[in-house]
This record gives structure tokens, sequence and C-alpha cells, in this order.
């Protein structure tokens, strides 16, 4: 199958072609930069030197789509929905790495996007890209919207406990996010002097990914509940670590058959349980370059809450893994194919 990707000169953009680059199943035929059209993506992605001789485009989204079967947009918000509309008229499939067709009450993107969405009918043919919870509805599916890094380890990490008895409808939310996180691009505030060593509480308040973890948990569990979310960012490169604060009770035993029954046989979902290892707990340093979420629970008996730990890499199960993965499902491939390596240890 032949695909494309717009916006590959960043690091989403990046990742999807080091995942693609040898699926079996894939030819990468067009990959889109304005900046770098013409250079080699080898000078940009330095991990890919040796292993293709594709080089960045300046070409339009709709230019693309007659070249390829499915299109990749690794967008900013509000980039994305400017080109979608013109893309269905095509029959490419897309699978969206932004947040532009996330969320499916319309009305939520002026208050949180800043944008009025304006084309309810195309959310609808959007699916959620997050394969334990959407297989089937993926299986089908034209169009993908992939979720957001930290809406992900917040969503995994949370909903298996949501069957529990809650004492408040509010799950506090604190994530812990490496500087890839926040993309490519230039600013200030990314340079190494003032970024190196900091822990920088940069969205403590009103975090873009509520919303998003406040449907997918109603879908999960049929109960709605309020997201409180602070967001770090920390002194890593990549990975993502939510803890969250759950107010429930619960023994042992009951939380890991909780686990263990809403998982079953996932295989990209690790439960992170050998009190005796260096990494009790998940730990972004133990999925770095792997497809994996790690998720574990502590037990507060003193406030009565679960705390839950989800940690994965932002840029592979929050973003490129799990757009590979819906990928391979919506085309019928082998949903695992691309995407069982293991993580780099140590980092
Ligand atoms: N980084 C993460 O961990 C992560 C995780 C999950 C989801 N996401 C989402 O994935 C998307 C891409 O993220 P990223 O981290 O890869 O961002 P990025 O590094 O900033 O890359 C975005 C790319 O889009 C291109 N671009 C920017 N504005 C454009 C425009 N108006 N029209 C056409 N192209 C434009 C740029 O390429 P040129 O200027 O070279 O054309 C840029 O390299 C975002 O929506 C992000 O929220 C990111």
């Amino acid at each position: 199958m032949k695909v494309g990707i717009v916006g590959a000169s960043g690091y989403v953009g990046g990742e999807l072609m080091r995942l693609l680059v040898r699926h079996p199943e894939i030819e990468i035929t067009s990959v889109s930069s304005t900046r770098h059209s013409g250079e080699k993506v080898s000078r940009i992605h330095p991990d890919l030197y040796g292993l293709t001789d594709l080089k960045f485009e300046d070409i339009t989204p709709l230019d693309m789509a007659g070249k390829v079967d499915l299109i990749f947009l690794a967008l900013p918000h509000g980039t994305s929905i400017k080109y979608v509309p013109g893309l269905v008229e095509t029959g490419v499939k897309i699978i969206d790495m932004s947040a532009d067709f996330r969320l499916k009450n319309p009305e939520l993107y002026k208050p949180w996007y800043g944008y009025e969405h304006g084309y309810p009918d195309l959310i609808k043919k959007f699916v959620y890209g997050m394969p334990e919870l959407h297989r089937e509805q993926i299986k089908n599916a034209t169009y993908i919207a992939t979720p957001g890094c930290i809406a992900s380890s917040s969503i995994y990490s949370i909903a298996p406990f949501l069957s529990l008895e809650l004492s408040s409808d509010i799950i506090n939310v604190d994530a812990k996010v490496g500087s890839s996180g926040s993309g490519s691009g230039l600013d200030e505030s990314k340079v190494f002097s003032e970024r190196f060593d900091s822990i920088r509480a940069y969205k403590p308040v009103n975090h873009r990914h509520t919303p998003e973890i406040e449907q997918e948990l109603e879908y999960a569990s049929g109960k709605k509940v309020k997201i409180a979310l602070s967001a770090h960012s920390v002194n890593m490169v990549r990975g993502i670590l939510t803890t969250s604060s759950i107010y429930s009770e619960g023994d042992e035993i009951t939380l890991w058959s909780l686990l263990r029954k809403f998982y079953g046989n996932e295989k990209f979902i690790r439960l992170i349980m050998d009190r005796k290892s260096n990494y009790k707990y998940p730990d972004p340093k133990t999925v770095i370059g792997s497809n994996f979420a790690d998720i574990g629970f502590a037990i507060d008996k003193y406030v009565k809450r679960v705390v839950s730990f989800g940690a994965i890499d932002n840029l592979i199960k929050g973003a490129a893994g799990n757009a590979v993965q819906s990928m391979n499902i919506m085309n019928g491939f082998n949903e695992y194919e691309g995407l069982m390596m293991p993580s780099l240890f140590p980092v």
C-alpha cells in the first residue's frame, strides 16, 4: 500500500517514517515539508540515514492524495481541518495525528482549542484511533483521529479502575512529559539553557487533552468524570508518566483482576507488578522506543484513593505507534506488524 506523510519534517512525521520504512505492506511514496523541500529526509531525521532515499517535497495534501492510498496528517491542530474536507472528496484514507477530529462534540473546540469546528458531519466519520478501546470500529474505518499523548497515558491507566465505586467524580492527573511532546517547532522556552534541568509546570490547568480524556473514559466506563490535569515538562526527550488519583477503595487482588479483565491479552499493554524490581511502578525509561503502555497502581488507604500510573513513549504509543497499529487494523494487516520491538534499555 502506498502511503504519504504530510508534515514529515516534524517529530511525529519522522517517527512514522521510522516505523514504516521497514513495514512489509507499506511503500512510503511521498513525504512533505515546506521548509526542507528537496532535501533528503535523513538530513532532518538522521536515524533514517542509509534506510531510505526519500526526499521531502513541497506538495499540497490534495496533490499527495492523488499518489497514495493512505495519507498521514502530522500537522498542528487547526491545520489538518483545513485540508480534510478536500481530502475526503478524493477517496484517500486519512490518519490525522492532530486533535482536529478527536472530539465528538464539536462545541468543545471553541473553548478548548479556540476555533469553531464547522464540520460536525465529518467528525462523525472519524474513529478515535485507540485500538484497545475501538478495535471493531477501526476495522471498518476510513478516517482515524489518533489520540493525544497525555490523553493516551491517562486513558490507558484510568479506564480499568472506573468500574470501582467512586467517592468523587474528580480524577487528578499529574503528567510529566519529555520535550519532544511539544514538537520540533522553535521558541525561546526550548533553548537548552532554559530547558535543561528544569521541571516546568507548563500547563497546570486547562490542558487541551482534558475533554478528550473525559470523552473516552465515559465511552469506556459509562461514567462521567471530571479530569483535573496538570502537565509538567521534565528533563527527558521522550516519554510520559501520568500519575492519577482515583478516589475509591480496593484491595490489591481486586485491582489486579480489574486490570487483567479490562486488558485481557492486549499485547501492547503491560501490567507492572514486580515489587523486587528497580522498576516497581511504570517508568518512561522502560518503554522508550517501544509501542508499549505500562500500567500499574498503588493503594493509598489514608485518603482512600487508587494511585494509577501510565508510562508511554509519547512519539510511539502516544502518536505514531498507535497510528500504525490503527493502519494495520483498518487495512486487514497483522495488527502488530512493525510494532513489536522491545524498548531501548538502558537509555
Ligand atoms: N509530539 C508528540 O509527542 C505528539 C504526540 C501525539 C500527537 N501529536 C500531534 O501530532 C501533530 C504533529 O506533532 P509534531 O510533534 O510532529 O509537531 P512538529 O514537530 O512541530 O511538526 C509539525 C510539522 O508540520 C508542518 N507544518 C507546520 N505548520 C504547517 C502548516 N500550516 N501547513 C503545513 N504544514 C505545516 C511543519 O513542517 P514544514 O514546516 O517543514 O512543512 C512541521 O515539521 C500535532 O498535531 C501534535 O499535537 C504530537
